[in-house]
């Protein structure tokens, strides 16, 4: 952490730095200078990085340290609680950066332990972290339409959401630190039985030998109307599969999952079948295949 108070602790944050310019990063990074932020990027890969300023305008970091130096808010969206450390912690991490006060945003989905963890470091160090993990995909982050899921401290997240704003729809403060994981742990719990209950039903619908684009606009209008049905359904049924949410991401959101239920008591059966069941898909070839390929292994089991 570096001595200065942060240039604009009590008025509207100017200036940001955004950490990892992936699938969901790039575009996130890309509304908020749209917004008409002063922003700079750090990506691991820097020839993203130099894509993004090319694109952008804007800063580009080779450190996350040096990205966050004199921002108010620091963002990240990186893979999992090991590369969130890495690129907060030690001598080239954000927070050895950043200015007195100023504030974290993790986008990333990592456990909620990680969050509380990162949240008690901060604030040893008179910064402060909120976990802020996302909702609704690339298309999601592309036309600025997340859900994001937050949590920490109230005040800190009053000074955040509207910079939130420039790529969420629905940014929501759910509870103190690690709160806005494990909201996102029930979002994941609630997609992994809606994506193998569709499965089975169009594998089904299939073998009934009915029109199934057909079927699927019928009963996307009743009460088995879901995002996946609308979203994923019809690729499902021609499937394919190279986009959206990747297999390997989805295992590693279950895996956080099932070992925090572990520790709160709660059972989780079918989120657990359904784990194993996209390990049957990565071992088909399918680790980057979308979400939505569950089905495979129905096609692959009844061939
Ligand atoms: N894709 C989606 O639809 C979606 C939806 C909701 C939530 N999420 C979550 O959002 C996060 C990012 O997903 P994504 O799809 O954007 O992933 P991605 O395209 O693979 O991008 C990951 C980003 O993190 C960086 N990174 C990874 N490990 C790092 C490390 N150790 N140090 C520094 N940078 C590191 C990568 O840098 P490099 O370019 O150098 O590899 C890249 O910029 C994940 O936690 C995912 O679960 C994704």
């Amino acid at each position: 952490m570096t001595d200065q108070s942060s240039p604009s602790s009590s008025g509207t944050p100017r200036r940001v730095a955004f950490l990892g310019l992936g699938v969901m990063g790039y575009p996130m990074a890309g509304h908020l200078a749209k917004a008409g932020l002063d922003v700079t990027v750090y990506n691991r890969t820097a020839a993203k990085a130099q894509q993004w300023v090319a694109e952008y305008g804007g800063r580009l970091a080779t450190t996350p340290r040096e990205a966050a130096r004199d921002a108010d808010i620091v963002l990240a969206c990186v893979g999992n609680d090991d590369d969130l450390r890495s690129v907060t912690l030690g001598g080239h991490g954000a927070f050895a950066g950043m200015s007195r006060d100023a504030a974290f945003v993790d986008h990333t989905t990592a456990s909620a332990n990680v969050a509380r963890e990162l949240f008690s470091i901060a604030r040893e160090q008179s910064l402060h972290f909120i976990d802020a993990p996302v909702s609704g995909g690339q298309a999601g982050a592309q036309n600025g339409k997340l859900t994001i899921m937050c949590g920490g401290d109230a005040a800190v997240f009053e000074r955040v959401a509207p910079t939130l704003r420039h790529y969420g729809v629905a940014v929501t403060l759910l509870g103190e630190s690690g709160a806005g994981q494990l909201t996102k742990m029930v979002n994941q719990i609630a997609i992994a039985g809606v994506v193998q209950g569709l499965s089975e039903a169009i594998h089904f619908g299939q073998h009934a030998g009915l029109d199934m684009p057909r079927v699927l606009e019928v009963i996307s209008k009743g009460a088995a109307a879901s995002w996946q049905m609308d979203n994923r359904g019809n690729t499902m049924i021609e499937g394919r599969f190279d986009f959206g949410f990747a297999v390997d991401w989805m295992r590693k959101d279950l895996a956080i999952c099932l070992d925090e239920a572990k520790r709160n008591g709660a059972s989780l059966p079918v989120t657990a079948l359904v784990d194993q069941f996209y390990g049957d898909v990565q071992a088909l070839g399918g680790r980057r295949y979308d979400t939505s390929s569950l089905i495979v292994r129905l096609r692959q089991l009844s061939a």
